[in-house]
């Protein structure tokens, strides 16, 4: 069967959405941090509730994409820049899933008891300084590799878009 030439709906859909959810969380985690200011604590509880329900949207991603006929890039993209398109697609995923996993145990070795919107959330760590330590460094270090990430992602759409003009920017846009 040939390959569609543009992402299926529902991975467009996807994408933009959890696109401005994940800067949104970056930004606002960058920021939180920043600053002991009295608006930080309301942050933190929004960085955590859109936290969790990143974690949810990326397991909700992962099936999506799993069970759909995605494009092939073109023949025209040389092959190393194939593979590094198959490394940041990989890249993606794996931080999108370390990202929120890592807060979520980081507040549970913490000993503070997460919910969503008053449904209380498993615990699934005993309270433990170690390795809330442990995950919040982990936390850290992937939100930087998250934002390295991001850019080369942008840089090359955008590239396809405005220079090279091959339909690999337009496949996640439109039909
Ligand atoms: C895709 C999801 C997420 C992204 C992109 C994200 C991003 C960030 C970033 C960039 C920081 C600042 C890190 C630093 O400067 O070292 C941060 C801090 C934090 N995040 Fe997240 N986060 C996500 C999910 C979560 C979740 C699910 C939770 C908890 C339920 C959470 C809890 C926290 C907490 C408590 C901090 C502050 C840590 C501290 O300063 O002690 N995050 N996050």
């Amino acid at each position: 069967m040939n390959k569609p030439h543009t992402y299926p709906l529902s991975m467009r859909v996807v994408h933009w959405l959890m696109a401005a959810l994940v800067l949104s969380l970056l930004f606002a985690g960058l920021t939180m941090v920043k600053s002991l200011g009295p608006w930080q604590q309301q942050l933190l509880a929004w960085h955590k509730v859109m936290g969790v329900i990143a974690l949810l949207a990326i397991v909700i991603r992962l099936i999506i994409r799993l069970r759909s006929e995605t494009p092939k890039l073109p023949d025209t993209v040389p092959k190393m820049q194939q593979l590094a398109a198959k490394l940041t697609q990989f890249g993606f995923y794996v931080l999108l899933f370390v990202m929120p996993l890592s807060g979520y145990l980081m507040q549970n070795a913490a000993g503070r008891p997460l919910s969503l919107f008053g449904l209380p959330l498993p615990t699934l760590l005993n309270t433990d300084l170690a390795l809330y330590g442990l995950f919040r460094e982990m936390h850290g270090w992937a939100a930087l590799l998250l934002v390295l990430l991001i850019v080369v992602h942008i840089l090359a759409a955008l590239y396809h878009g405005l220079i090279q003009r091959d339909g690999v920017f337009r496949s996640m846009v439109r039909k």
